[in-house]
Order: structure tokens, then C-alpha cells, then sequence
């Protein structure tokens, strides 16, 4: 019980004020990230999502991510699914069970009001077990996306829940755009 309230919102409808509070937690959580001194991650355009999920401690949001919904290709199937990119929970809030209670409610949002068939996030080795806890699962080490009229490869860990009654195919992931 985390007393979270957590909204979903289409992104193209947030505010310029909310905008500023989520790029101000997104900042302050990932203000130790490395990723910019990686040359495979330092060039990346990300994905602008389609839906914000946001948590609440009284009036203080505490808990984000951020949605697309893209159909991709794995081997020479399409499928469906959400992304879940920018996973942050305030530095003053961490082990709170916060991110968990998001990360629970999204996989309701993704199966139910998405429908799509998977979740799909890339993250560092270290965070991958945040993501076990909530039954995500590691398929591949290796992904691909498009930018600038390339098809690019990145090595970072790929996870997946799975929401409806599909097996993830076998092949290469592709994401069939920028990644999240
Ligand atoms: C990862 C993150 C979102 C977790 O948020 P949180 O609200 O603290 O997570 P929870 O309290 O729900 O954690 C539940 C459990 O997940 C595990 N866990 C939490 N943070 C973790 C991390 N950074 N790495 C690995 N496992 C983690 C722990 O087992 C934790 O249980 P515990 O509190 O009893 O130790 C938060 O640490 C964060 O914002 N990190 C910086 C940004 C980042 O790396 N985001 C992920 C990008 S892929």
C-alpha cells in the first residue's frame, strides 16, 4: 500500500508547467547516468511517447515514465507493443515500493486500454532487477532502430512482459523508429 495516486495522460496533452516538473525529476533522477559517454546512446534522438504515467505523493509527483505504442518488428513477425522509457522516481523516494506501484499499473493501462500485446523497455544490467521484481524478462542484449535513414544497432539489456496470450516470436527486434 503506497498511497501513490497515479495519472495517465496522452502526452500531447500536457501542460508547459507539468512538462517542467517532469523534466526536473527526470533530471534529478538521472543525474549520475553515464549514458552521454557512450557513443552508441550519445547520438540518440529518443522517441517523443504518447502517454505520460505520473505518480503522486499528496500533491508531489514523485514517480514517472513515459509510453509510446508502436507496432515492431521481431524476426519477420509485427507486433504490437508499449514502450516504457524514462523510469524515474524522485532521489528523495527511492525504495519507497513508488516505482513498483507504477510500473503495476501501467501493465494494467498497456493490457486494457492499449491492448497491446507486450511491454518492452531497454535498461543497464544493474537496473534489471527492478524490473524482475514486476515480472518483466530479458530476451535479447542487442536491439535495433532507425534514425537519419540508418538501421543502427544497440547492445543494452531488452525486457518484455508479456500482456496477452502471445508468444514473443524468435529473431531480431527492431524497433521500426527512434528508441525509448
Ligand atoms: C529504478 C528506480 C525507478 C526505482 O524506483 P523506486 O521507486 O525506488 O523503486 P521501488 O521502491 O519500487 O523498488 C522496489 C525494489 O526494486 C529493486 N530496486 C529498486 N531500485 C533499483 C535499482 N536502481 N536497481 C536495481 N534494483 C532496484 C529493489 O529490490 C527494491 O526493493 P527494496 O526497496 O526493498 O530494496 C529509481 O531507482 C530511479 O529513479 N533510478 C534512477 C533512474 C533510473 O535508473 N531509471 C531506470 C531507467 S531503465
Amino acid at each position: 500500500m503506497t498511497n501513490l495516486r497515479i495519472r495517465f495522460i496522452p502526452h500531447k496533452e500536457v501542460s508547459p508547467d507539468l512538462q517542467i516538473e517532469i523534466d526536473t525529476l527526470d533530471k534529478l533522477a538521472f543525474a549520475d547516468d553515464d549514458i552521454d559517454n557512450d557513443p552508441e546512446f550519445s547520438s540518440i534522438r529518443w522517441a517523443i511517447p504518447d502517454w505520460m504515467a505520473l505518480g503522486y505523493r499528496n500533491e508531489e509527483l514523485v514517480t514517472q515514465l513515459s509510453m509510446p505504442k508502436r507496432e515492431i518488428m521481431v524476426g519477420s513477425e509485427k507486433v504490437w507493443v508499449a514502450g516504457i522509457g524514462g523510469m524515474a522516481t524522485h532521489p528523495n523516494h527511492h525504495h519507497k515500493g513508488y516505482g513498483s506501484a507504477l510500473l503495476k499499473e501501467t501493465e494494467t493501462f498497456m493490457r486494457d486500454t492499449l491492448q497491446v500485446s507486450f511491454g518492452l523497455l531497454i535498461c543497464a544490467d544493474e537496473t534489471q532487477r527492478f524490473y524482475e521484481l514486476s515480472h518483466w524478462q530479458r530476451i535479447a542484449g542487442l536491439l535495433f532502430y532507425h534514425q537519419d535513414d540508418q538501421r543502427r544497432a544497440l547492445h543494452t539489456s531488452v525486457m518484455i512482459l508479456q500482456l496477452q496470450n502471445q508468444t514473443w516470436p524468435a529473431g531480431e527486434v527492431d524497433l521500426c523508429g527512434s528508441p525509448w
